[in-house]
This record gives structure tokens, C-alpha cells and sequence, in this order.
């Protein structure tokens, strides 16, 4: 047996993984990592991937990234962890201090949390909580997108739409309303992205129109769905959705979870609309790929809509036991400080245009329907019929067998269905892009033979 193989059967007999039907691993391999570094990953036989999808979308500036290691390192010797009730600490200040700068106008107020889903429970939470704070006991309702997904827990499944990981769940779950998605795979042929999405916001208006006096927020995953197969929208639907939001006294609720800290070629996405959240989620990127943690950013008036003499019962008493860790924050910190030092957002316009010219050619492939991009996100949509964008059937898995072939080659591609993306660290130079478009390319050819 090779030391992978070795490792992987100690694993296959005491673990349980993540979003993975386990029954797979009876044909599929396993692959156990021993180091990281940079974009590369290494596996104990001494193969070597690129991480072309930053581990789930967390990592930024590479694995085991010298700067940020030094700050762990030394944060770690100063203070592990402390409760953030009644006690604080200089991390958790100082990063908040930091999000206040950087986040949208009159995000003045960051709440700690420690996962993505978490915060998205967390803000939903604080959006109910602050209509009944200020008198509005029938706002309970929320708002979601078609195709949407902002995590796992049940009121995150909850206003997602993904059926693969919501269907099962649906009756433990509570109803929302769910709008037609600006998701621009569905224009018409010849149409703009911004004019598709202007033309799908009509039923979003009418809804809040109708109901806006019971709806307590709108929750979207500003410019890219991510887990939903990686499809995009015109900013133009977040500045219309905010000026609805306002106009029928409805919270917005940001989640930039998967594609806040640069991903879509800004540092936020709702930059690129102009427009400010009430309420702001973030995770992954915020530490780079390190360490679990999340915050809801919010306004000032939000804030004191919560805050009063404790006798009158309105304070948000949600917590999580590992809500603002001190090695989450300081890694935040070294993680802002590279963004802040390295130009990052200007450099990653030069990566994705390198990622645009390396993928530009799959356009013409004959099972391809679709190339899109926002920033550092490139998606390829594989189909069964390019005329008619007929689907390959889901149980053919032709997205698993780019991954298989990638693996092969030397690259972690892990597909969303029938979708294969790049999504790297910010750390890839062009010519690893370039190796990771062709890897994908024969990946493609080979999954749609027969
Ligand atoms: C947009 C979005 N929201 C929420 C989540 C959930 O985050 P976590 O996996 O940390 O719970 C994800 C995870 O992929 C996400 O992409």
C-alpha cells in the first residue's frame, strides 16, 4: 500500500466527511495532504495539486503563507482565547476598527461570529429582532433568490435554494419567498447582463410591493451564486434591490461570505453596485483560509435599536462559544495588512484577465454553453447539446471526471455539478493559470466523449 493509501484507510475508519457521499470512496480516491504551500497542496506519496479552487474558497494569499504564520505564531503566545462577553481583547478590536474602514458607508458595528452559515443565522436573526425592537412585530418574513445558498444550518438552508442540500431538510424548514434569480445564464440570446437583470428585478419589486410591511429582509449573494453552479448577475440588480429595500422598509441582508475580500474584482461586491447592506456577512477570506470566523457588519441606527436598559429585554443575547477568537482576528489582521501593502485588488485585474484570455477558447467547445467571469471567478458550463443547452443527466457526473482527470495532472479542480470553475488563491501566477486552463480544457474534452 502507498503511504496515501495507508492514510486514507485510517481515515475511511473513523471519519465522516463534509458535503461527500462516503459509498464513493469504495472507487474513488481519497487524497490526504501532508503540506502547503503557496498555491500547492502535497499529498504523502509526494504528488503535488494546485489549488485551483482555494479549499472551498477560503484562501487568499497561498497555503502556509509566511506572513500570516508569523502572526498566528505570536498571537498564539499572547492569548489563545477569551470569552467575549464582558471581556475583550486587542485583536478582536483592532480588526473590527479595520472592517469599519474598509466595508461599504454606515457599516459602523461589527458583531462576531465563527462560521459563514452562523453569521447568516445571525443576521436574520438581528433583522427580525431590530423591526420588533422598534415596534414592527409582523415583519418575519424573508426574502430569498432562486438558486441562492448561504449555508447549512437550518435557517441558512432555509433561505438558500439549492435543492441538492435543501430538499431533504424541507420540512424541518421555515417558508420564505423565494424571487426568480438575475442569474444571467437565462438571458435571452444577444441580451446584456445589465438588461436581463433589470428586466428580472420586476418581480422582486412587485413582491415587496405587496408584502413589504411583513417582510423583514432580502438576502442575496451579491454578483455571484457560488455554490449554485457559479451563476452571475449585473451589479444593476443590488443598486435596484436597495432602492426597493428603502422604499418598502425592507433589510438587505449582504451575504459576501464566498466572494467578499476581492473575489469578484473589488474588495466588496456591492461595490461595484455602489450600494451599502443594512446587514453585511463575512467569512472565509476573512482570515485567508486559517481559522474559522465570521462577522455581521451593521449601521450605527441598527445598533441602537438594540440598545436600551436591560429590564426592557431587546438586547441581541446570540452567541457562539468561539465568537471573536483572538488567532482568527490576528490572522484577519495580517491577512488586511497584505491587501493594504501588496496592491492585491490592482494586481488581481491583471489575474483575471490572464484568467479571461486562458479560457476565452473553451467558448467554442462544443459542449461548453457558457464561459463566465467576475474578477478572480471563471465558470465553464458543460451541456449535453450546446443549441439547445440541454443538461447532461446529473447522475452521469461529468463534472467528477474533470476532477479525476485534474487530479492526475497535477490540479485540485472540484466541480459544482456540470460546472467546472477557477477560483485560485490570489498567490497563482499566470503561467500556473495558464497550466490549470489547459488541465481543464482536456478535463472537459475527456468528460463529454461519449
Ligand atoms: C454565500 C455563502 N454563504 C454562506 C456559506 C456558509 O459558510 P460556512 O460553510 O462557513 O458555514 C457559504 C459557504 O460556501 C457561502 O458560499
Amino acid at each position: 500500500m502507498s503511504n496515501n493509501q495507508q492514510i486514507a484507510a485510517r481515515d475511511l475508519s473513523v471519519l465522516w466527511h463534509p458535503c461527500t457521499q462516503m459509498k464513493d470512496h469504495e472507487w474513488l480516491p481519497m487524497i490526504p495532504i501532508k503540506r502547503g504551500e503557496g498555491v500547492w497542496l502535497e499529498d504523502f506519496d509526494g504528488n503535488r495539486y494546485i489549488d485551483a479552487v482555494s479549499s472551498w474558497w477560503v484562501n487568499l494569499f497561498g497555503h502556509a503563507n509566511p506572513r500570516i504564520n508569523s502572526a498566528l505564531k505570536s498571537q498564539v503566545d499572547q492569548l489563545e482565547h477569551v470569552m467575549l462577553a464582558g471581556f475583550s481583547h486587542e485583536p478582536a478590536i483592532q480588526l473590527a476598527e479595520r472592517l469599519v474602514e474598509i466595508t461599504p458607508e454606515r457599516l459602523d458595528r461589527c458583531f462576531y461570529v465563527d462560521n459563514g452559515s452562523s453569521a447568516v443565522e445571525a443576521a436574520l436573526k438581528m433583522s427580525y429582532h431590530s423591526w420588533k425592537n422598534q415596534g414592527h412585530k409582523g415583519k418575519h418574513r424573508f426574502v430569498t433568490l432562486s438558486n441562492s445558498y448561504h449555508g447549512e444550518t437550518l435557517g441558512a438552508l432555509a433561505v438558500g435554494d439549492v435543492a441538492l442540500y435543501k430538499e431533504t431538510y424541507e420540512p424541518l424548514l421555515m417558508k420564505v419567498d423565494t424571487v426568480t434569480s438575475p442569474d444571467c445564464f437565462g438571458r435571452e440570446p444577444g441580451e446584456s447582463w445589465e438588461s436581463f437583470s433589470i428586466r428580472q428585478f420586476a418581480e422582486m419589486e412587485t413582491l415587496l410591493a405587496n408584502k413589504g410591511n411583513e417582510i423583514s429582509a432580502v438576502i442575496v449573494e451579491p454578483l455571484v451564486q457560488c455554490a449554485g453552479n457559479m451563476r452571475m448577475y449585473h451589479p444593476i440588480y443590488l443598486t435596484l434591490l436597495r432602492e426597493a429595500c428603502d422604499r418598502y422598509q425592507v433589510h438587505l441582508i449582504a451575504d459576501e461570505i464566498a466572494v467578499g475580500f476581492g473575489r469578484t474584482g473589488t474588495m466588496f461586491a456591492c461595490e461595484q453596485a455602489k450600494i451599502s447592506p443594512d446587514f453585511l456577512c463575512l467569512s472565509k477570506g476573512l482570515t485567508a483560509g486559517y481559522l474559522p470566523l465570521s462577522v455581521v457588519m451593521t449601521s450605527e441606527q441598527t445598533y441602537r435599536t438594540f440598545y436600551d436598559d436591560y429590564e426592557n429585554l431587546t438586547a441581541f443575547l446570540h452567541s457562539h462559544s468561539y465568537t471573536g477568537n483572538p488567532l482568527g482576528c490576528a490572522v484577519a489582521l495580517a491577512s488586511l495588512d497584505i491587501f493594504r501593502d501588496d496592491n492585491v485588488i490592482a494586481n488581481n485585474q491583471c489575474l483575471a484577465k490572464v484568467m479571461t484570455e486562458a479560457t476565452a477558447h473553451l467558448v467554442d467547445h462544443p459542449h461548453v454553453a457558457e464561459v463566465r467571469q467576475h474578477g478572480m471567478i471563471v465558470a465553464i458550463e458543460m451541456v449535453k447539446n450546446k443549441q439547445t443547452r440541454e443538461p447532461f443527466p446529473w447522475q452521469e457526473r461529468r463534472g467528477l471526471r474533470v476532477y479525476q482527470h485534474a487530479l492526475k495532472k497535477g490540479a485540485l479542480l472540484r466541480p459544482l455539478g456540470n460546472v467546472t470553475y477557477l477560483m485560485p488563491p490570489y498567490v497563482i501566477s499566470p503561467e500556473q493559470i495558464e497550466t490549470l486552463a489547459q488541465i481543464a480544457t482536456e478535463g472537459i474534452d475527456q468528460a463529454t466523449r461519449s
